[in-house]
């Protein structure tokens, strides 16, 4: 068996902290446990053309959100032996699902391995965005002391209305945290929770414009399909409330990239912030990057070390039951037996 994973360089870091198993150098722990039983596994950081080297041999592909080999349908056919493309994250966007489901290729991610980490990052990033606090610490390594600048457009997050846009793993646990901080927690997903559910999150649904006309903030917690591409358009993102706030940690392109740059230079948002982006990596020349007001990280949300150790233990839990040739865990599974089967994305496919 061959495997490829494509995996972000971990550069010094990589031998400084051997936990990082995420990186090409570190290959998600799976070097010696795969090549003792006789499989090769080529770990790259090259998504191009040093990828497209290995897809006439390759029985397992390995991509991961935070440095994605984008698996193409073109990419699919020139790969005749490949049977299993596995995540190590969540969120499968980077691989065409139908074109994998036509192959009866199986996809499965590493499902909940960094929903904890995300929703911290969210909640990181609204406090982040609502107390001001990027001008605030811009204004220290200024060496100034301008309170009623920095002070102005900082707000208590108490009693704002958040609402939550995909309210599955990251999205519950989103108002999960910030029950706490008394906020009017609202959420639109094509599932409705029961009642007695939405009770206990302290959180009520809402139709999407309604949640967007009316929220102070919005978090958006989807999977990239073909349902959510550019659901933020210019005219949703027009429909926000003047000065409210949109994080994204979602995936980049189901916010348009023209669209919030537009938004953002014209002052109708306050902030924005997220950690995902299209393409990835994001070139030095994103529009995003230098759009005002935002406080945007690179990709990193879902790698915190305590969940690449999740996400390396989950691949290696997958590879154990396809050597074995027994079914994959349903949770992880994505696309099997010829169909998108994920219930986050099967509406988009049908
Ligand atoms: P999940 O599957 O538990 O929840 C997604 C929710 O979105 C589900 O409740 C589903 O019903 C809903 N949904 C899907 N399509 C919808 C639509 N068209 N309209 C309304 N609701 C819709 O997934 P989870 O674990 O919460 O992750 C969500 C997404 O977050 C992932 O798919 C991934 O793209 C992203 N993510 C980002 C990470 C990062 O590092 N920034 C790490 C992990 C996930």
């Amino acid at each position: 068996m061959k495997a490829v994973a494509v995996l972000y360089p971990g550069g010094p870091a990589a031998a400084e902290t051997p936990e990082l198993l995420g990186c090409a150098e570190n290959a998600l722990g799976l070097r010696d446990w795969l090549e003792g039983q006789g499989h090769e596994l080529v770990a790259t950081s090259d998504a191009g053309a040093g990828l497209d080297s290995h897809l006439p041999t390759v029985d397992v592909l390995i991509a991961t959100p935070f440095w994605p080999a984008y698996i193409s349908r073109e990419r699919i056919e020139n790969a005749p032996n490949l049977k299993l493309l596995l995540t190590a994250g969540v969120g499968s966007d980077h691989f065409d699902l139908a074109a994998a489901a036509e192959r009866g290729i199986t996809v499965a991610e590493i499902t909940g391995s960094n929903v904890v980490s995300v929703a911290e990052h969210v909640v990181m990033q609204i406090l982040t965005l609502v107390r001001n606090y990027m001008p605030a610490y811009r204004e220290v390594l200024d060496g100034g002391w301008d309170i009623g600048k920095v002070a102005a457009p900082s707000h208590d997050l108490e009693d704002k209305r958040v609402g939550i846009v995909g309210f599955g793993r990251i999205g519950q646990r989103v108002a999960t945290r910030l029950k706490g901080f008394d906020v009017q927690l609202r959420y639109f997903d094509y599932r409705r929770l029961p009642h007695t559910e939405e009770t206990v999150l302290g959180a009520r649904f809402q139709g999407l414009r309604a949640l967007v006309a009316e929220s102070d903030l919005v978090s958006i917690n989807i999977p990239l399909t073909p349902a959510t591409q550019g659901m933020f358009d210019r005219d949703l993102l027009y429909s926000m409330k003047k000065g409210a706030y949109l994080v994204n940690t979602a995936r980049g392109r189901i916010v348009d990239t023209d669209a919030l740059v537009e938004v953002m230079e014209a002052g109708h948002l306050a902030g924005y912030a997220g950690d995902v982006w299209y393409p990835q990596p994001a070139p030095a020349d994103h529009p995003w990057r230098n759009m005002p007001n935002h406080a945007m990280t690179p990709h990193v949300s879902g790698t915190t070390l305590e969940a690449q150790r999740r996400y390396a233990n989950g691949i290696r839990e997958c590879l154990t039951s396809f050597i074995a040739g027994e079914p994959i865990d349903r949770d992880y599974i994505i696309v099997d037996g010829g169909r998108v089967a994920s219930p986050s994305y099967s509406p988009a496919y049908q």
